[in-house]
């Protein structure tokens, strides 16, 4: 049996999915990455496959774009499929001058102006984390490969078009980049007690302006999705 949003059964996905926002993106790390890959959901077009990596069982499905979306894939990811690791694979803007593009940025913590830590009734601010072990497993992925992580703050936004203008404020208390998706994210897998991580690349930079060129994007989406599969790979050797 499925749920309202996938028509999967449990065991149709491994331990550890990999959510890239667009189900394009999905299609593609499927078909370029996996083998055997396979068809696990399609309902909205949110497309789920499962296939292998070097052997190991590993999946990939779309989040769409912002907090209220991942947050109902992954809610029924860790609840009601069993997944262990939800590893975020995305674009994010840099909100400081340390980042140049195609930097490939790591999410230790993310901060959020949206209000959806308000469902769990805490009387104070919620701190939503990456999961250490995936977080420092992802990182050695990284370094093997060759890649330089920056690790530290995102910023998880509601608002891709913000009114208000003040993003780059958050720059200034150390925050790296601004996505849509990690802080709600960390704050299911926190009340599911299992593991997240976002890793984002640098598409464009709200300090200077500049953006990648869609041709250019791929190149370090090939990097960024490499540090992924082989953060799968380790943590289901060890588990
Ligand atoms: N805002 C929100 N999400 C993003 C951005 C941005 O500027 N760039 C890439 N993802």
């Amino acid at each position: 049996m499925g749920t309202p949003h996938n028509e999967a059964v449990k065991g149709d996905f491994a331990k550890t999915v990999l959510m890239p926002g667009d189900p394009l993106r999905a299609k593609f790390i499927a078909e370029t990455f996996l083998e055997n890959a396979r068809l696990v959901n399609n309902v909205r077009g949110v497309q789920g496959y499962t296939g292998t990596y070097r052997g190991t069982p590993v999946s990939v499905m779309a989040s769409g774009m912002g907090m209220p979306s991942i947050g109902i894939y992954s809610h029924e990811l860790f609840h009601f499929y069993d997944v262990d690791n939800i590893i975020r694979v995305g674009s994010a803007g840099a909100i400081s001058p340390r980042l140049k593009l195609r930097d490939v940025v790591m999410g230790q913590g993310s901060c959020t102006d949206s209000r959806y830590a308000h469902q769990f009734g805490l009387s104070g601010q919620f701190a939503p984390i990456a999961d250490f072990e995936l977080l420092e497993t992802a990182v050695e992925a990284a370094r093997r490969l060759g890649a330089a992580p920056v690790v530290g703050n995102l910023l998880s936004s509601d608002v891709f078009y913000n009114k208000a203008g003040d993003t780059l404020k958050w720059g200034e208390m150390g925050v790296l980049a601004i996505e849509m998706e990690s802080a709600a994210l960390y704050m299911n897998a926190a009340e599911a007690g299992k593991r997240a991580l976002a890793i984002c690349t640098i598409s464009d930079s709200l300090v200077t302006g500049e953006a990648l060129p869609p041709a250019d994007r791929q190149t370090s989406f090939t990097q960024m999705m490499e540090i992924a599969l082989e953060t799968a790979v380790e943590m289901a050797r060890r588990s």
